[in-house]
């Protein structure tokens, strides 16, 4: 089965519930309608309903069945009030949290955070920290995880190469411990798509062929990565080559299991993360499909501004699966 199937397959007629907080932009009520009609998912719409419905109509889509919610008027916006300050632990006064609400995307957190909506999708129109901060701020990383890290799934032909590549899009310079994190959390991302993971930690230097501060930080990681999570197989450090090439790995890392098979590849920070998968999506002809934001307590996904009806749809099925995931 194609992968966008099984990911289908996985959510279809289970009712989850997705928050889309742009909901008078015509490519989230596009993606939203078909989720609705498709039996994919139950979308929650946010914004004023004659607004909503007035740009509906303008597209001739039918929102009848599909929830709408007006932050202005929400009737329990009190509970949610006192809920925020609760969980912002002395950060924001009620006053700041009854302003702080009225924003869609912190709105639309709440709703996930307090378990009426299993997952967020936006940022068609905002940027990625407008989407993200809120959810770093009131759903906060899984146990175990200090930061949230962006993955990219990288396919090519019609899916049958498939690569999971992190951090991408959320942490500038990752510590040693941090890029263990990543690189676990991007293991059991590979693992929600179907992927084995074999992770390789990615440097200018393959186990130890150069010495250099960064090199040192990602043999650590490397080290600490296989402490945290020694159920998968991460091996590190490797240039990208030895990482990708059976004839390289065989050369630069005989012993390694992860040499020359590697199907998730962490980068040593954003930079580079940013800079390669970018590589591979117009060098390489790969599909980008992401960025998935690992580590959260619930799932929360940032699209990108350019992005099409298409994208919507997908992110919203990844997002769905990631909070069945997650229970
Ligand atoms: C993600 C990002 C928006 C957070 O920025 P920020 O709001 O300046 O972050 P702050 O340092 O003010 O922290 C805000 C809160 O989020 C938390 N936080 C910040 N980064 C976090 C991370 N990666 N994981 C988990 N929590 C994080 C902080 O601990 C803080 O929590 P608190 O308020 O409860 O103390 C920022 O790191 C960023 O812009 N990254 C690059 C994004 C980007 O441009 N990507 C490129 C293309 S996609």
């Amino acid at each position: 089965m194609e992968l966008r199937e099984t990911l289908i397959s996985q959510i279809k007629g289970k009712n989850l519930k997705i928050v889309f907080p742009e909901a008078t932009d015509e490519r989230i009520l596009g993606a939203a309608l078909r989720l609705h009609h498709e039996d994919i998912l139950q979308p929650i719409l946010l914004g004023k309903p004659d607004e909503v419905q007035a740009e509906a109509k303008s597209h001739g889509y039918d929102l009848t069945d599909i929830s709408i919610i007006d932050p202005n008027s929400y009737d329990k916006y009190d509970e949610m009030v006192a809920a925020f300050v609760e969980r912002r632990k002395g950060k924001a006064t009620e006053e700041q949290a009854r302003k702080q609400l009225r924003d869609v995307n912190y709105f639309g957190t709440m709703l996930v955070y307090l378990d009426l909506a299993d997952g967020l999708v936006s940022g068609a129109i905002h940027s990625t920290g407008d989407t993200v901060r809120p959810a770093l701020q009131i759903i906060k990383t899984r146990p175990g995880v200090s930061r949230t890290s962006g993955a990219f799934i990288m396919l090519r032909g019609r899916g049958q190469e498939k690569y999971v590549f992190a951090d991408c899009a959320i942490n500038p310079n990752p510590d040693a411990q941090v890029l263990a994190e990543i690189a676990v959390e991007s293991a059991r991302t590979a693992k929600m798509f179907g992927i084995e993971p074999k992770v390789a930690m990615l440097s200018f230097s393959s186990k130890g062929s150069a010495s250099a501060p960064e090199v040192e930080k990602v043999a650590e990681a490397t080290r600490i990565a296989k402490e945290l999570a020694p159920e998968f197989d991460i091996d590190g450090e490797l240039q990208f080559d030895a990482a990708f090439v059976k004839s390289v790995a065989q050369q630069k890392a005989p012993d390694s299991t992860v040499a020359g098979e590697a199907t998730v590849f962490i980068f040593p920070e954003l930079q580079s993360g940013n800079i390669g998968y970018k590589i591979a999506q117009r060098f390489g002809n790969f599909e980008a499909v992401g960025p998935v934001l690992q580590g959260l307590n619930k799932p929360v996904s940032d699209l990108s501004r350019g992005c099409i009806e298409e994208d919507v749809y997908k992110t919203a099925i990844i997002t769905a699966n990631q909070a069945i995931m997650n229970n």
